[in-house]
Formats: structure tokens, sequence, C-alpha cells
């Protein structure tokens, strides 16, 4: 069974691309490497044995997406591409709105060109809001603060009024929102990992730049949140983790006909200081992360938690790798491939 991954050769995507191998599928990549490198593709045949199918474009480009579902039959699409630094989309709103907001549309539209209507859907906990209390449920109110999280949002309100839409015909939109927590670590075997250029804004790539002598220390924004130690506390999962929650979705949206529009969050359930994972780090890599303590970062939360019982109870999966091994998959990445894939 073909999947179309867009953004597939990115960090998640490719992640992705490996669990759905794992699981039976036939992975097809769409990506115009806007923010991800060709060699990509040759890690992911060494990892699953076999070559993934490329499409190389833009999501925004009809011609080309039409061309895409006339070559390959799929059963589905999930739908990565996208841009994604909350800093940036404050500089570039209409870039984001533009890529995010205008590509799902067109790809949106192609896929009812081609008669396909299950869809997964990249989204973020950032739709949450800064008011949000943790552990946060799906049916949560949900806002946004900047244009990248006002993007998501927008994208899931269209989204459930295309299943709404679409409810009375049939073949009928299967749509999921996957609300994604704090993606972190990479494949085990040092193929596969993030990749930022520049300079980091995340926090675990910053701690192995650090590690790696690239940065002198680590800024810790913040040191007085009403938390265990004073440090902001986030769900970090592990990429892995995530890729297989989105193999649990994509089960879920094939296994039935009637039309339908699905939330899920995939987090761990748990979550982690600033402070504890550094000590993770420190204790999976052996180097040392020098930390200063920051001013606050505007924008920032105390605490963001997934609720998972939805994710647990109707997919039937739940995140089984702890914050060492994340951090240990991401130091056998850094440290094997220091400049990423260039
Ligand atoms: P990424 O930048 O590594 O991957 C995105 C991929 O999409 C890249 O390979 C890029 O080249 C491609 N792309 C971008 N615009 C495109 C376009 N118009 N047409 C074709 N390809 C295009 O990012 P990621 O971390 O893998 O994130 C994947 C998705 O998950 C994004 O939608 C992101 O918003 C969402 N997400 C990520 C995080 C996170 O922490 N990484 C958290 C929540 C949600
Ligand atoms: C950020 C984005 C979020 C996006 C996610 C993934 C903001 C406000 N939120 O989430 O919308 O979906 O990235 O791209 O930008 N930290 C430090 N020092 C650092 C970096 C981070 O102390 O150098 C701290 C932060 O204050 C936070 C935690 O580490 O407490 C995690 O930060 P980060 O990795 O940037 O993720 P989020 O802020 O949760």
């Amino acid at each position: 069974m073909k999947i179309l991954v867009t953004g597939g050769a990115g960090y998640i995507g490719s992640h992705l691309c490996v669990a759905l191998a794992e699981a039976g599928f036939q992975p097809v990549v769409l990506d115009d490497f806007s923010n991800s490198r060709p060699a990509v593709i040759d890690r992911l045949a060494a990892i699953i044995g076999a070559p993934t199918p490329v499409a190389i474009g833009d999501i925004s480009d009809a011609a080309f997406l039409d061309r895409v579902f006339a070559e390959h039959e799929f059963a589905a699409v999930m739908h990565l591409a996208g841009v994604k630094s909350v800093a940036e989309s404050c500089r570039l709103p209409l870039l984001y709105y533009q890529n995010n907001i205008g590509g799902t549309l067109s790809l949106c539209a192609a896929m009812q060109r081609a008669g396909i209507r299950r869809l997964l859907f990249s989204s973020s906990a950032t739709v949450y809001g800064a008011a949000a209390r943790s552990p946060v449920r799906e049916d949560a109110p949900l806002s946004a603060a900047n244009p990248y999280g006002r993007s998501k949002l927008m994208i899931e309100r269209l989204l459930a009024d295309l299943v709404a839409a679409e409810a009375a015909h049939l073949p009928v939109w299967r749509v999921a929102a996957l609300r994604y927590f704090n993606p972190v670590g990479a494949h085990p075997s040092g193929l596969l990992g993030e990749d930022p250029l520049g300079t980091p804004n995340n926090l675990v790539p910053y701690i192995a730049d650090v590690a790696l002598g690239r940065r002198p220390h680590l800024n810790v924004y913040g040191n007085t949140y009403a938390t265990r130690d004073g440090t902001g506390i986030r769900d970090y999962i592990h990429v892995m983790d995530l890729a297989e929650g989105h193999v649990a979705a994509l089960r879920y949206l094939l296994r039935a006909n009637d039309g339908g529009y699905f939330v899920w969050n995939l987090g761990t359930g748990r979550g982690s200081t600033v402070l504890e994972v550094v000590a993770a780090f420190v204790r999976s890599s052996g180097r040392s992360v020098p930390c200063v303590m920051a001013p606050m970062r505007p924008g920032d939360v105390a605490e963001s938690c997934a609720h998972v019982g939805r994710a647990q109870a109707e997919l039937g999966w739940r995140a089984r790798r702890d914050l060492d091994e994340m951090m240990a998959d991401v130091w056998r990445w850094r440290s094997a491939n220091a400049d990423g894939m260039r």
C-alpha cells in the first residue's frame, strides 16, 4: 500500500518513512528539499534495504501534484511539508501563510481531483496557546500567538470544514490532525536525525552543539518558573515513537470508510525540565554541557505536556522510549554527523 509523505525528506518525515516501511507500507517521498538534503534518500535506502521513490517539487504546484497522483495509487497522504520556525514566522508571515495554508489547500484540491480522501496532518501542541493547563487534552480551547501557530490552527479548521462539507457524499474525507509535543531523538542507526541550518532555536539541537564544542554554553531560558527546578517543562517524545504514532493513526484511518475528523496528541504524557534534559544528555554522551542562566524567552510557558489517553485508547499506541534513549540517539547521530548531511 503506497503512502505519500509530503516533507518526507525532513526530520520527522524521514523517520516516518522508516516506520512506514517497517510496518509494511511503501512510503513515497514528496519534497522540494527547501529544508532537507537529497542525501537523506540514500540513507533511507540503507536503513529500509530498498529505494524509496521520490517526487521532487512544491506542494503549491498543482500540475506537479496531478502528475504525482497520476503516477502512483495512494491509500493515504501524510502531510508534513511546511515551514516551522516561530521566530521566522513573525518576520515572514506571508511565507508561512503561503507555504503552510496555501500549500495545504493546493494538496487537498489535488487529492480531491485524484479521489484520495485519507489525510494525516502534522499539527502542533502550539495550537493550545499559552493558557493551556498540562496535561492538555485534545478538547482544550485553542489559540495561537504567532503566524506559525495560526497557520496550524487555520489548517486544522479548514480540514474540519472539508470533512463536514463532504459528509453527505461518498467517498468521504477521513482526516486526522496529529498534535506533536516536542519531537527529539534520532534513528538508532545514527544515519538520520535533525539537521537544523544555522543556530538552532530548539533545546536539544543546541545542547548537542554545546557538547560538540561549537557553542560555549547553553542559555537556560528562565529558572524561576513554578516547576520542580525552576526551568521549563516540556513533553519530549522520541521521533521514532512519534513516527510509530503516525502509523497507528494511519491504520485507524484505513480501518473504515465513513468520514470523520480526528485529533490526537502525540506525546509521552511525561514532562522533563531543561536541567533534566541536560543531565540526560550528559549521561548519554559523557560530554559536559555548561549552562548559563538567562532571562525567560518571550512566548514560553512554564509547562506543556500531553494528555495521552485518547491516543492510547483509540490508536492502541503509546510512546515507549525514555529521555536517556532519546539523548543517546541524538548523540550517536550528531557525533557521527557533526555537519549533518551537508
Ligand atoms: P523539516 O523542515 O525537517 O521537514 C519539512 C520538510 O518539508 C523539509 O524536507 C522541506 O524541504 C519540505 N518542504 C517545506 N515546504 C515544502 C513545500 N512547499 N513543498 C514540498 N516540500 C516542502 O521539519 P520537521 O521538523 O520534520 O517538521 C515536519 C512537520 O511537523 C512540519 O509541518 C512542522 O510544522 C510539524 N511540527 C514539527 C515539530 C518539531 O518540533 N519538529 C513540532 C510540531 C509540528
Ligand atoms: C518551540 C516553539 C513551538 C514549536 C517547537 C518545535 C516557541 C515559543 N515554541 O517549542 O511552537 O512547535 O519549538 O519547533 O518558540 N530552552 C532553553 N535554551 C535554549 C532553547 C530552549 O532553555 O537554548 C528551553 C525553552 O525555554 C523551553 C525548552 O527549552 O523551556 C524547550 O524549548 P524548545 O526546544 O525551543 O521548544 P518549545 O519552546 O517547547
